[in-house]
């Protein structure tokens, strides 16, 4: 029989008590925010929750560390991953909780997994993950065209919210050379559209 939300959530936040402090301080401040977004949004609180709980669990990894478990994995890195390892946090979360968090809902792994860069065909469930982790209040503090961002999601547009922070970031990405990845742009697109 499939594992309960308790349990698989109780499998998650074990492999997080082991994770470093600040990054534990981080998913907890998302969670707390991902509750406020969940009733502001109209999304499921407890798969929002989940999604939370584990979106960052190789987020503390080196580059090297992150190339190596997605080797392992069976993950292929594409160029804009080899130039920025970190972008494979995401997808190596999603992996992580259906493998060894044994969860199985489409939606929670999608929202994971897409994380720092949003994709088309995402809806409600991966915008609240989304936007309780890109607000987290210590983030605002050291980006503080956050605040635009958190206006759209006060006035409960979730999509307007999210298409501020990618063209923002694509913005703040450009200017320092770094190359935007694609998904941002296509999710942007898509939202638009939406
Ligand atoms: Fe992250
Ligand atoms: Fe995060």
């Amino acid at each position: 029989m499939a594992d309960t939300k308790v349990e698989q959530l109780a499998l998650v936040e074990a492999r997080v008590s082991e994770l470093p402090e600040q990054l534990q301080a981080h998913i907890q401040r998302a969670r707390m925010l991902g509750r406020e977004l969940s009733a502001l949004f109209n999304a499921d609180p407890e798969r929002v929750d989940l999604a939370l709980a584990g979106h960052d669990i190789y987020r503390a990894e080196s580059d090297v560390e992150m190339l190596g478990i997605s080797d392992l994995r069976g993950i292929v890195p594409g160029t804009l991953e080899i130039e920025q390892p970190l972008l494979l946090h995401g997808p190596l979360a999603a992996i992580w909780m259906a493998d060894e968090g044994r969860i199985s809902d489409k939606g929670v792994l999608d929202a994971v997994q897409h994380h720092t860069t949003f994709a088309p065909g995402l809806g409600v469930l991966a915008a609240t993950v989304f936007l309780a982790d890109k607000i987290d209040p210590n983030k605002i503090e050291q980006r503080p065209w956050l605040s635009k961002v958190v206006e759209r999601v006060d006035c409960g547009d979730w999509q307007a919210a999210v298409r501020t922070y990618i063209k923002t970031v694509d913005g703040e990405l450009r200017r320092q050379g770094v190359t935007p990845h694609p998904l941002a742009q296509e999710a942007y697109d898509y939202l638009g559209t939406a």
